[in-house]
């Protein structure tokens, strides 16, 4: 417990930066490098979760949430992914092992220093070609979205799946950017981690506003990563055929 209330005032930092400040995340890299096999994705993980509860706790999805993580994407059976927040890799080496073989995951991260710790990851894992990271978010007018538009084959339907996980301001307005874009088809599954912890009561007013509508979302009750005092919530949500019908731009203007 103690090491979490030493990360909870570190959490400006964490907001800011997107790391916690100590190195904890390059160390991180090092330590799987030296004790993970290379190419098995399934040892990776596990080394990352043994650092985050032995070593210095990550603000990855976690073992626990992770389960939730894994049953959506098998449940989707994707074949594009996006990811917002990469961090350390360690969500992206979860759906990477339960989706498709011929599925593609582009995950966006606003930090560079951890675009590099996940890729330095990935590449001892094995991951190769199936997941690519860009190094920057949907809100830096239009960059990255053309990225993955020109670069990724994103275009309308395109994209089955997707896994919020950057800062809770940015859910909705980067929900809102996706519908813009098209991407979405209905079916498509957008999951959002943190729910409760720290929450982003925006995104999920907009959601029970359109539920049954344009969404229907089940709310997961379960506990922030590597630990099991503190609640939280991730919301699993679907996309509608009426929704597909009215989308691109149709929400509440942008928190
Ligand atoms: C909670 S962590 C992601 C954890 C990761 N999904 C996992 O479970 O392994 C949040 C990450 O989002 C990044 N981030 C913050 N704002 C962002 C934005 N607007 N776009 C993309 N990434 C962002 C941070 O730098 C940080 O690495």
């Amino acid at each position: 417990m103690a090491k979490r209330l030493r990360m909870l005032m570190r959490m400006g930092n964490l907001t800011r930066t997107g790391q916690v400040g100590d190195g904890r995340e390059e160390a991180l890299a090092d330590y799987v490098l030296s004790h993970a096999a290379p190419g098995d994705v399934d040892d990776v993980i596990r080394v990352i979760d043994t650092y985050a509860y032995q070593q210095a706790t990550l603000i990855n999805v976690g073992d626990e949430k992770g389960l939730l993580l894994d049953a959506a994407v098998r449940r989707a059976k994707p074949r594009l992914l996006l990811e917002l927040g990469t961090y350390c890799g360690y969500s992206a080496l979860r759906m990477a092992r339960v989706m498709p073989p011929e599925a593609r995951l582009c995950s966006v991260e606003l930090n560079a220093a951890n675009a590099s710790v996940a890729q330095r990851i990935w590449d001892h894992a094995g991951l190769g070609d199936q997941v690519r990271v860009l190094h920057g978010t949907l809100g830096d007018d239009g960059r990255t979205i053309e990225r993955l538009v020109t670069e990724h084959g994103f275009g309308a339907g395109r994209l089955d799946f997707v896994f919020v996980d950057h800062i809770a301001q940015a859910y909705l307005p980067d929900l809102q950017r996706i519908l813009d874009q098209r991407w979405l088809h209905p079916g498509s599954i957008v999951l959002a981690d943190n729910m409760k912890v720290p929450g982003a009561p925006r995104y999920r007013a907009y959601l029970r506003e359109r539920e049954g509508t344009e969404w229907r979302t089940r709310e997961h009750r379960t506990h922030v990563e590597y630990q099991s005092w503190v609640k939280d919530l991730v919301l699993e949500s679907e996309y509608l055929p009426s929704g597909a019908a009215a989308s691109g731009g149709t929400g509440p203007a942008p928190a």
